[in-house]
């Protein structure tokens, strides 16, 4: 790709060690660029630093920071006046929490968003990359789901908020230098393969794969299979599941269409996942052969608010985007189930 930009560039990554963040700050760095991370600490541990650098060799520049702090925020950006892309990832994720406490996330996910943009922008020109979700579409009619599928009435506040970012997002690129790309995820899974990065969930995992390594590793006595009555053909519910290395290295490609200015509309949308589905059997199944273990598990009911099946249409993103998942669901599992041995057994 010809390279209109300084590839030496600081990029600004919020919530940066986090889950997907701080695969994403490796594949940053990987790619040359200065990378400034902030991050409240609130579903992460300082400790991620150390695996960044292991990994590429380099600490990226690192600020204790709540984005709910608005002047935080403004002092912040005047102290940093060279950043030249902003992936915001920093928001709360977790469904269930954000119908206990809906408040928590309209604050955390939405006023941090809007504090971002009242600094970008300031700037004669800004770059900005959203964390957004399949969940936007809700149970779609059509599988695979295209980017034009309708948005539907989010089931949770949590949805809510994403479909709200990107509401705010199209309406600010409007009457702003402000060029975004929202990258919907399908569902981000594995680790680095190195094992030096992971998901570190809090208290009980919600999502499926941090419940079943979990669960093998013998911290969870047995996983619960929601519902096996769907119509699907094993009857579980089907998704699509997406290795977090490939999903970070969509986040550098989306980048640098940015900075290439080679991005045809201020706002441009694009699916992140596979484009395989996969049933909670199936994925149970490739666990146990690349774990080489057999993983206790039961079927009980359904999950309110569970969709039938998600699975991603890739042609946006392999054709406009040129990039396209490159691992396969026994590899990411694989990394996954590395991790999960690294962290219990230190
Ligand atoms: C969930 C969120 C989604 C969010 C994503 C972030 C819901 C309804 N959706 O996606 O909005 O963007 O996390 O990571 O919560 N499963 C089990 N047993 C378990 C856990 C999960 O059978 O213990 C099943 C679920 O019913 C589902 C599949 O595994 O069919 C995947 O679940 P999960 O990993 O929680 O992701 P999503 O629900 O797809």
């Amino acid at each position: 790709m010809q390279c209109l930009y300084n590839k030496k560039m600081k990029i600004l990554v919020t919530g940066g060690l986090g889950f997907i963040g701080s695969h994403t700050v490796v594949e940053l760095q990987n790619e040359g660029f200065e990378v400034i991370a902030i991050d409240n600490l609130s579903n992460s541990s300082i400790d991620v630093l150390d695996g960044i650098e292991r990994i590429t060799g380099k600490k990226p520049l690192f600020e204790n920071i709540d984005l709910r702090n608005k002047s935080a925020v403004e002092n912040f950006f005047s102290k940093h006046q060279d950043i030249s892309g902003v992936i915001h990832f920093a928001a709360s994720k977790a469904v269930g929490e954000s119908v206990e406490n809906p408040l928590l996330y309209y604050e955390n996910n939405v006023n941090s968003l809007v504090y971002l943009l009242q600094e970008l922008q300031k700037k004669p020109e800004a770059h900005f990359i959203f964390s957004s979700s399949c969940t936007v579409y809700g149970q779609a009619e059509k599988m695979p789901i295209t980017e034009s599928a309708p948005i539907q009435t989010a089931m949770s506040p949590y949805g809510n908020t994403k479909q709200i970012g990107e509401e705010i997002i199209t309406d600010v690129a409007k009457v702003t230098n402000i060029n975004s790309i929202l990258l919907r995820y399908f569902n981000p899974i594995g680790a680095h393969p190195s094992a030096e990065i992971g998901e570190l969930p809090l208290g009980v995992p919600q999502n499926l794969v941090p419940f079943i390594t979990q669960t093998a590793i013998g911290l969870r006595e047995k996983l619960s299979v929601f519902g096996n009555d769907y119509p699907t053909p094993d009857g579980t519910a089907i998704r699509d599941y997406i290795h977090v290395v490939d999903l970070a290295k969509a986040h550098v490609i989306a980048l640098q269409r940015l900075l290439n200015k080679q991005n045809s509309e201020k706002v441009e949308t694009f699916n992140l996942g596979t484009g395989t589905g996969s049933s909670v059997l199936e994925v149970i199944n490739a666990f146990e052969k690349v774990s080489n273990q057999k993983l206790n598990y039961q079927i009980v009911g359904r999950r309110e608010g569970d969709v039938i099946e998600a699975y991603a249409n890739t042609d946006k993103a392999n054709t406009i985007l040129g990039w396209k998942a490159q691992s396969t669901l026994e590899e990411a599992l694989k990394s996954a189930w590395k991790w999960e041995n690294k962290i219990r057994n230190k």
